[in-house]
C-alpha cells in the first residue's frame, strides 16, 4: 500500500470530519449526522508529514442483489481530500489502497455513486446503473386500475417491521438492490412514521405479513397547490397490487399535481403507466461497480440456470493485480466460476467485465467502446448469451 496511507482508528475521527466537512460542504451542526455512521476502522486516510489526514475513503458494508443471491459489496461513501491537497493523487490513492482488504474481507466487489466517473474508472470502476430522479404528473399514476382489486390499507408504526421484512423477500428479486440494516432503513421509512405516509397490502395468507407497501412524504409544492408527494418506495408482490399502490400514490393529484420519484432509468413503472411526460427528468446520475475479486464475484451471483456455455477471457487490471491474466469462465445450472488459464480469446478489462457482470453493459457494446477485444464473433455472442439480461436498479444512494 502506498506509504502515505494507513487505515483509520477511532482517535482519527476528528481529522476524517475535516475531510468530509470540507468535501461535501457539511455544517458544523450535522457533525453527529455525518459521524454517527462512520466506521473509523473501515476507512482509509492519508496523512501528511506532520501525521495531519489530508483524504479520507470510507467503506459501508451492503449486500447486493445479482441473479437471486447477495453479493458482498463495499460501498465507498464518502471519498474526500483537504482542497489544498488535491491533484496529486490522492483521490485515486485512497480509493484504489482499499482493494486487498476488501478482497481479504470477502467484499468480492466495491460500488459507488461518483462525483467523477474518470477518477473511479482509473483505478477499474465501470458505470453497472442509473439513477434518476423524476417528477411524474399525479394524474398518469391516480389512472392506473387493477385488474382485480387489492385490498390497501394505511400503514401503522406496527407496520413498520413487517415492511422491512416485505422488502428482504421481495427485493431478492431485484438485481441491483442492496439489503438494508436499522439505521439505513429509518433514513428512508422513520421507524414513528414521523411526517411519512404509509400504505400497506396485507399478504394473503400469512398474517402479520405484507404482499406490498408505498411510503411518501409530503413536500412543498409550486403555487396554487398545496404539496406535492415524494415517493420513498413502492414495491408488491403482484402486479395488481403494484398498480393498486401507484393508484393510491397519484390519487391526491387534485391538490398535489407533482409526484417525484427515483428509479433506474429504464423503470418498470413505464410498463404500467398509460401516459408519456417527456419533461418528467429532473436529474440523472449513474453508479458504479468494481469486481473486487474477479473469480469470487463470478462465484457469487446468480446466473441463467438455463444456460450453458464457456468463453476465454484475457482480463487487464492494473489495480487488483489478482485479477488480471488468462482466465476460462463457464456457466451452467445457474452457477458460474472463473478458473485460471486458457486462450485470452475475448480481451477484456476489468471495468469492461464489471459493467458485463452487472448487466449493464453488453459484451457487444464493450466492444464498439474499446472495454472488450476479440476477433471471435462466436465468443462475443456467447458472452452476451450467457450475461444478465437487464440491467440493475439501486435506489439507495449511499
Ligand atoms: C474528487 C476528489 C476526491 C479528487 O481528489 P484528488 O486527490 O484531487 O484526485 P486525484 O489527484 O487522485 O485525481 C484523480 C482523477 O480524478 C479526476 N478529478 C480530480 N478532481 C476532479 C474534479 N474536481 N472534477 C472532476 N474530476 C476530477 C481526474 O480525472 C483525475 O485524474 P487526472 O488528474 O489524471 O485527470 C476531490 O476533488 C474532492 O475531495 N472533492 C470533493 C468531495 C468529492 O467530490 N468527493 C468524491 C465523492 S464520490
Amino acid at each position: 500500500m502506498d506509504e502515505r496511507l494507513r487505515f483509520g482508528t477511532p482517535e482519527d475521527l476528528d481529522g476524517i470530519w475535516d475531510v468530509f466537512h470540507l468535501g461535501f460542504g457539511a455544517k458544523d451542526a450535522d457533525r453527529e449526522l455525518w459521524t454517527a455512521g462512520l466506521d473509523t476502522r473501515r476507512a482509509l486516510v492519508a496523512t501528511d508529514a506532520h501525521g495531519a489526514i489530508t483524504a479520507a475513503s470510507h467503506i459501508r458494508p451492503f449486500r447486493q442483489w445479482f441473479g437471486g443471491r447477495a453479493v458482498p459489496l463495499a460501498g465507498y461513501s464518502p471519498v474526500a481530500v483537504l482542497p489544498e491537497h488535491r491533484g496529486q493523487g490522492l483521490g485515486r490513492a485512497v480509493t484504489a489502497g482499499h482493494f486487498a482488504d476488501l478482497r481479504d474481507r470477502g467484499e468480492v466487489i466495491a460500488g459507488l455513486f461518483p462525483a467523477s466517473v474518470q477518477l473511479y474508472r482509473s483505478v477499474g470502476f465501470e458505470l453497472a446503473g442509473s439513477y434518476v430522479h423524476r417528477r411524474l404528473p399525479a394524474a398518469l399514476l391516480g389512472a392506473l386500475r387493477p385488474a382485480e382489486p387489492a385490498a390497501v390499507r394505511r400503514g401503522r408504526i406496527a407496520d413498520v417491521a413487517a415492511v422491512h421484512r416485505c422488502y428482504d423477500r421481495l427485493s431478492r428479486r431485484i438485481d441491483g438492490a442492496v439489503t438494508r440494516d436499522g439505521p439505513w432503513w429509518s433514513r428512508r421509512l422513520p421507524p414513528d412514521l414521523a411526517d411519512t405516509v404509509l400504505y400497506v397490502i396485507d399478504h394473503p395468507t400469512e398474517a402479520g405479513e405484507l404482499d406490498g407497501y408505498a411510503s411518501y412524504r409530503m413536500a412543498s409544492a409550486r403555487p396554487p397547490y398545496d404539496y406535492s408527494v415524494v415517493v420513498s418506495e413502492v414495491q408488491a408482490a403482484t402486479a395488481d397490487g403494484l398498480r393498486a399502490l401507484w393508484r393510491t400514490v397519484g390519487s391526491s393529484g387534485s391538490q398535489a399535481p407533482d409526484v417525484d420519484v427515483i428509479g433506474a432509468g429504464e423503470d418498470p413503472l413505464f410498463l404500467l403507466l398509460g401516459g408519456a411526460d417527456p419533461t418528467s427528468v429532473r436529474s440523472e446520475i449513474r453508479w458504479m461497480l468494481r469486481l473486487v475479486d474477479a473469480a469470487g464475484a463470478v462465484a457469487a451471483r446468480g446466473w441463467s440456470p438455463v444456460l450453458r456455455g464457456r468463453v476465454d477471457l484475457a482480463i487487464a487490471d492494473d489495480h487488483a493485480p489478482w485479477n488480471a491474466g488468462p482466465w476460462q469462465l463457464e456457466v451452467e445450472g445457474g452457477e458460474a466460476r472463473l478458473t485460471p488459464g486458457g486462450a485470452g480469446t475475448v480481451e477484456i478489462s476489468i471495468q469492461g467485465l464489471s459493467s458485463w457482470w452487472a448487466g449493464y453493459a453488453s459484451a457487444r457494446t464493450l466492444s464498439t467502446t474499446g472495454h472488450l477485444r476479440t476477433a471471435d464473433e462466436q465468443a462475443l455472442a456467447t458472452l452476451d448469451g450467457l450475461g444478465a439480461s437487464s440491467a440493475p436498479t439501486l435506489v439507495d444512494f449511499y
